[in-house]
């Protein structure tokens, strides 16, 4: 059975471009309902922890400094196999190599500063949701 939850920021690089209204608009338009969020900003400290699954990778100070930079918005968005079709939505992580129309080939920068996170798996929309909301913040 596949979860209906999953987990997302919008990353420094489109909150600092005037993209978060556009990018809710179509997280909405694709059938997600927001169930939880927040602009708030990363320390590196809590954005190295949110990425010490990447610890090891060569781009992890860079991932860590860049998450860390400016604000962000966090959301938990409820869909039937919200996981799945989130990432669909968001596209390949390298915005050259993503669907046309899907978030990052319309708004990301570069593989690194990539407009949006999306969870990749149940496991880790649970993980990752409960990092930045308190259960009583979750509708
Ligand atoms: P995300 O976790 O942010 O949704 O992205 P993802 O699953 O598509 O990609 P992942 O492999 O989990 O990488 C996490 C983030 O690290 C940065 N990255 N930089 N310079 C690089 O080669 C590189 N590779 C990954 C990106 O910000 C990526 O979204
Ligand atoms: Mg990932």
């Amino acid at each position: 059975m596949t979860g209906n939850r999953t987990f997302t920021m919008i990353k420094p690089d489109a909150v600092a471009s005037g993209h978060i209204g556009a990018i809710l608009a179509q997280i909405n338009q694709a059938g997600f309902r927001i169930v939880a969020m927040k602009l708030t900003r990363m320390s590196a400290q809590t954005a190295g922890a949110f990425y010490a699954v990447h610890k090891e990778r060569p781009f992890y100070g860079e991932l860590v400094d860049f998450m860390s930079s400016g604000p962000i918005v966090a959301a938990v968005l409820e869909k039937d196999n919200a996981v799945e079709d989130f990432r669909k939505l968001i596209g390949a992580t390298d915005p050259a190599k993503a669907e046309p129309g899907t978030i990052r080939a319309l708004y990301a920068k570069n593989v690194g500063e990539n407009a949006v996170h999306g969870s990749d798996s149940d496991e880790n929309a649970a993980i990752e949701s409960a990092f930045h909301f308190a259960g009583q913040e979750i509708i």
